[in-house]
């Protein structure tokens, strides 16, 4: 089983370019089989989830083909079978984005219940709830989502709760429908203002995603297009924090500013510095780390998912800070590993954690329970004394391209290893 072996102690320094948003590009894939025509997509990250939607689309008869390991040429015309039942779909939450884009155009969709990080409940009622608001009969039979209609009409639809998932396939379900559709309360990341640009550029027609109320003019049919991908704020992030935990220098390159803007505001208030350019962000860690208190929000508030990689930087910060997590109901999990490295973390309520600062981890033996909790144990061992083995790594490489890679381009003594003869030759060649 492949794992990181990390010797912790060498401070981050240089740049790294950040790839495609994970979290448009799931969806942006499964709206692309929404045309006929063909969909040129740019700056397509290379992980395993967007590699697991590409096969879907071809396993439903779609046709997809790698112009190079970030472009990737999409057409929905020879899309025959509406039931995605491809195995490795279970494992990935985006699956359900097959709903709204298979209801939005073929007013028919089968897709299996989606999986995804095991951090809280999970459900998918708000999509149910759209889909219903919108015409369709849905339904769940044998662990499968079943959504028809024999017509879609527009509707005037509030979200119970701001779901991002939600958001976007309705949205996807609505772009087709007779008349005019309203979204209240809609999600405001930068991936769904990403993934309603791209259906405009389909030939949607989309207007205030970003704000919390998203109106859509049902159109006919949608053509093709070329499109790229915003930059993963949430990659861009977990380098800054690497860059704080480890008192480095990290220029972040081809990211947008604007989406980084309250991950920005906390590195600056825990003392490091942050400057800011027209593609880039900078931030070097000179001072010790001062505690603070965060609270996980939907966007523009600090993002849940980097909610596991400030509390690593907390954890080694002067004084007690607080870490209270709002959006997911199970997403400390985590800590318990972090614990094994030294860290002084209590877990109050399921959702708070009381973190007292102290001056070092130290290395050791820790599984990644999720992606993002993954990458935030894998910036602790980069600061900690000594060595560390992280385990199921395929949690990180779901949604971080080439993580061990660049990390290692900024001076960090990482290697990914397959075996315990692979790890000794690491021990012995780190000292
Ligand atoms: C997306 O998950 C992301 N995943 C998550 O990123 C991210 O943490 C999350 O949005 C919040 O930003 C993808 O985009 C593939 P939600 P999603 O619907 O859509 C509740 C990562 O690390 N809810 O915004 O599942 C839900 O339980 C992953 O990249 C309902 O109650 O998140 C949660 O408490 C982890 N009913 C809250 O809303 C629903 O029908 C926000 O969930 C849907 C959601």
């Amino acid at each position: 089983m492949e794992q990181y072996a990390i010797k912790g102690g060498n401070p981050l320094v240089g740049e790294v370019e950040i790839g495609g948003a994970k979290n448009a590009a799931l969806a942006i894939l499964a709206a692309s089989i929404m045309t006929d025509e063909t969909v040129l997509i740019e700056n397509m990250p290379d992980i395993r989830d967007t590699n697991v939607m590409m096969h879907a689309i071809e396993s439903i008869g779609g046709s997809v083909e790698k112009l190079d390991r970030h472009t990737v040429k999409i057409s929905g015309k020879s899309v025959r079978n509406m039931a995605i039942e491809d195995d490795s779909v279970k494992k990935i939450r985006a699956s359900y984005y097959f709903l709204g884009a298979m209801l939005g155009k073929y007013k028919r969709a089968q897709v299996t219940l989606p999986g995804g990080c095991n951090i809280g409940l999970r459900p998918i009622d708000q999509h149910i709830k759209g889909f219903r608001a919108l015409g369709a009969d849905v339904r769940i039979e044998h662990g499968l989502v079943i959504a028809e209609a024999a017509h879609l009409h527009g509707s005037h639809i509030y979200m119970d709760v701001s779901s991002v998932g939600a958001t976007i396939d309705v949205m996807m379900a609505a772009v087709m429908a007779d008349g005019q559709t309203i979204i209240e309360n809609a999600a405001k990341e930068p991936h769904v203002v990403d993934v309603a640009n791209f259906l405009n550029s389909l030939g949607a027609v989309i207007k205030g995603a970003g704000t919390d109320v998203i109106r859509i003019r049902g159109v006919r049919r949608l053509h093709g297009t070329e499109y790229a991908i915003i930059p993963d704020q949430i990659e861009a992030g977990t380098f800054m924090f690497a860059a704080a935990v480890t008192k480095g220098d990290v220029t972040v390159k081809n990211v947008i500013p604007k989406h980084l803007e309250s991950i920005s505001a906390k590195l600056n208030e825990i003392g490091c510095e942050v400057e800011e350019s027209d593609d880039a962000v900078r931030v070097v860690a000179a001072k010790p780390l001062t505690h603070t208190h965060v609270k996980t929000l939907p966007y523009p508030g600090f993002p849940t998912d980097m909610q596991p990689q400030i509390t690593v930087a907390l954890g080694l910060s002067r004084g007690t800070s607080i870490v209270t997590e709002s959006v997911f109901e199970n997403r400390f999990k985590y800590v318990d590993e972090l614990t094994r490295m030294g860290a002084s973390i209590k877990v109050e309520g399921g959702n708070t954690a009381i973190i007292d600062g102290v001056n070092r981890y130290t290395g050791a033996s820790v599984s990644a329970p999720d992606l993002r909790a993954g990458a935030a144990l894998v910036i602790a061992a980069l600061s900690a004394e000594g060595i560390s083995v992280i385990d199921d790594i395929k949690f990180i490489e779901r949604g971080y391209e080439d993580f061990h890679i660049k990390l290692k381009s900024l001076g960090a003594q990482i290697e990914k290893v397959d075996s315990e003869r692979e790890l000794q030759k690491f021990r012995l060649k780190t000292g």
